[in-house]
C-alpha cells in the first residue's frame, strides 16, 4: 500500500511537471508567433515560413544565431507585444535550453508549409529552374521544395531570401562554402532568375 502511495504521488508530480513543460512551450511558441505568424506561416515577407521546415534546420539554426554565425538583425514584434519593442533571433535564441529549441523544432517541423503568396515573372522562373537543377538540386531537392538539411527554398518569402542571400555573400551565414562561392558567382539576373523560380512554385 506503502508502495502504491508512492507511485501515485510520484506519478501526479510528474504529470504536474508535463504540464508545466506544455504551458512553457506554449508561451514560447506565441511569442514566435507574433513575428512567424499563426502556425509559423509568416504573413510578413521579411520575416521567414518556418512551419514544415525540417527539424534539423530549424535546430541549426537556432545554434548559429546562438553563436552569432548569423547576422543578429534587430526585427520588431509584429503583433502582442508594444509596438517599438525590438528583439533578434539571437536574442531570442540565447533565452533558450537546447531541451525547448528541439521541442520547437519538432513542432514546427509537424506542422504543414504553405508557400507564401507572392508575385514572380514566369520568363525568368523558367531560367531559374535551369540554374537551381544545375547547381542547387544537390543539396536542395526537388527544386527546392523539400525540407531536407539545407531547408526549403521553393515558397519561401523572397524579399527574406533577397537579405539572406546577402548576407551569405558577405560571409556573415556559416553555410558550405561551395554554396557561398557559388552565389558570389551568380551574376543579378542569374540571383533574380533562382528567386523567381522558387517564388513560382506556389504548391
Ligand atoms: C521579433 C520577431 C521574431 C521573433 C520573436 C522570433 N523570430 Fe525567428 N526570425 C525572425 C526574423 C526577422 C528572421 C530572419 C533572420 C533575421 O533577420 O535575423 C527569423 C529567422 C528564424 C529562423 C531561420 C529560418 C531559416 O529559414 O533559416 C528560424 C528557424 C526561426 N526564426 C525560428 C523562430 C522560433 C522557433 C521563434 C520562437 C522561439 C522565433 N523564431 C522568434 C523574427 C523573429
Ligand atoms: C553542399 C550543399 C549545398 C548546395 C550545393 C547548396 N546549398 Fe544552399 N544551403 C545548404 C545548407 C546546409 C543550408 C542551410 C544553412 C544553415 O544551416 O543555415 C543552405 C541554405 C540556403 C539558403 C538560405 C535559406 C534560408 O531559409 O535562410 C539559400 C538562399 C540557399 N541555400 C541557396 C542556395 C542556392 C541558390 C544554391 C545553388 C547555387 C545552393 N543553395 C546550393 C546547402 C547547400
Amino acid at each position: 500500500m506503502k508502495h502504491l502511495l508512492t507511485g501515485l504521488a510520484l506519478t501526479v508530480l510528474f504529470d504536474a511537471a508535463a504540464i508545466a513543460t506544455d504551458a512553457s512551450l506554449e508561451s514560447v511558441i506565441n511569442e514566435c508567433e507574433s513575428c512567424h505568424g499563426p502556425g509559423g506561416l509568416s504573413v510578413e515577407s521579411d520575416i521567414p515560413i518556418i512551419a514544415g521546415q525540417s527539424q534539423v534546420l530549424i535546430e541549426k539554426a537556432h545554434e548559429h544565431f546562438k553563436d552569432l554565425q548569423r547576422p543578429c538583425t534587430q526585427t520588431s514584434y509584429r503583433s502582442g507585444q508594444p509596438d517599438e519593442s525590438l528583439t533578434s533571433m539571437c536574442e531570442v535564441s540565447l533565452e533558450l535550453d537546447s531541451n525547448t529549441i528541439e521541442a520547437l523544432a519538432r513542432h514546427y517541423a509537424a506542422l504543414k508549409f504553405r508557400p507564401a503568396t507572392q508575385p514572380f515573372d514566369a520568363n525568368k522562373a523558367v531560367v531559374g529552374a535551369g540554374l537551381h537543377q544545375m547547381y542547387c538540386e544537390s543539396c536542395h531537392p526537388n527544386g527546392g521544395s523539400d525540407a531536407g538539411f539545407a531547408g526549403r527554398l521553393s515558397g519561401q518569402w523572397t524579399p527574406y531570401l533577397v537579405r539572406t542571400i546577402s548576407q551569405i555573400k558577405r560571409a556573415e551565414v556559416l553555410v558550405p562554402h561551395v554554396m557561398e562561392r557559388k552565389l558570389n558567382q551568380f551574376s543579378a539576373e542569374e540571383t533574380d532568375a533562382l528567386l523567381n523560380f522558387w517564388a513560382s512554385q506556389q504548391e
